[in-house]
């Protein structure tokens, strides 16, 4: 019998974006983001001790460059020089702007950390998860969630079930792998856009408002900074040079729709991530309506409907 640790996470949706390193070789975030944990889409790994390290991620092997340093840094924790066997899947489009580095560095982290028997807080595997995934942090915990800008690991502002109604569309503009890795674009826009410190010095601005209507539970007013903070991102990925755009004619096409939809008093709120994917934030019982008007842009658009999620579920197995 071969023991084999299971975890399932869901992806962490910035509402204020983190975009920017403090420092690269920690991987430390040079912004602030706040974000939900999405229900309903989720990442399952399987850990086993194995020969040699390996990793599949939806049956296809995969370069194991960037899963190395978090081995390593596991293994050195918890002093022991085994490696791992790894099978992930994602019930939703891998490395396309949809949060998979998230959800999927977070599920090997706590797998990891379980099968090497690491005793670790939450905060710690936050913490581990990060230095190979800022946005991996948050998704050690569900509900809402805080990153700070340098911080080390997130934590959990509000749980799974603090706003039931909330909803996010999530509009599948493409399925392709987007065509330059946010941790790339990144370092583009710092190297390279004149805008990079004037987003710097404002991130930071929007997460008050964004504290404020997420305590009061008011999408209304959260909706406004959402927009403003991936507006205000992209706007310095397109001042990068070479100008960095992830947009696709059917991403502008659903936030023209959001704008309409808005002018008609339905809140419809988008926001974007690195890749063309629209996620728009609204109400359950607005959900028809607009999910019906995304539809009319493209009849082919599939939308995955998404709540606000759990933190990550492990198990160990024998088999
Ligand atoms: O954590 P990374 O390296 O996958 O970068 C995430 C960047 C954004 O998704 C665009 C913003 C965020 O805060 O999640």
């Amino acid at each position: 019998m071969t023991r084999e640790v299971f975890c399932r996470t869901s992806p962490s949706l910035a509402l204020v974006k983190y975009w920017g390193k403090k420092s690269t070789r920690q991987n430390l975030p040079a912004t602030p983001s706040l974000a939900v944990t999405l229900g309903g889409v989720h990442t399952e790994t399987r850990v086993r001790i194995a020969g040699s390290d390996s990793i599949r991620l939806n049956g296809e092997p995969i370069a194991l460059d960037r899963f190395t340093p978090l081995f390593d840094s596991l293994r050195r924790a918890a002093g022991r020089q085994v490696c791992f066997q790894v099978e992930s899947s994602n019930d939703f489009p891998s490395s396309a702007g949809l949060a998979s580095s998230s959800s999927g560095f977070a599920a090997l982290t706590v797998a990891c950390a379980r099968i090497l028997e690491l005793d670790l807080s939450p905060a710690q595997l936050s913490a581990f998860a990060r230095s190979a995934s800022a946005s991996a942090a948050r998704s050690l915990f569900g509900g809402f969630t805080l990153l700070p800008a340098g911080g080390f690991a997130a934590e959990q502002l509000y749980g799974s079930d603090y706003w039931p109604e909330l909803r996010i569309l999530i509009a599948l503009v493409s399925r392709e792998a987007k065509p330059i890795s946010s941790r790339a674009a990144m370092e583009a826009t710092r190297l390279s856009s004149p805008y990079y410190r004037a987003w710097l010095r404002n991130a930071g601005q929007l997460l008050d408002p964004a504290l404020k209507a997420l305590e009061t539970r008011d999408i209304s007013a959260l909706g406004p900074v959402v927009r403003l903070s991936y507006s205000r991102m992209h706007a310095a990925l397109l001042a990068s040079s070479p100008p960095v755009l992830y947009w696709l004619p059917n991403s502008v096409a659903i936030l023209r729709e959001c704008q309409h939809l808005r002018d008609e008093g339905v809140g419809a709120w988008e926001t974007m991530d690195a890749g063309p994917q629209v996620k728009v934030l609204c109400l359950a019982s607005d959900v028809a309506t607009i999910s019906g008007r995304l539809q009319e842009v493209d009849p082919q658009l599939k939308i995955i409907v998404a709540s606000v999620g759990e933190g990550p579920v492990c198990q160990a197995e024998q088999r």
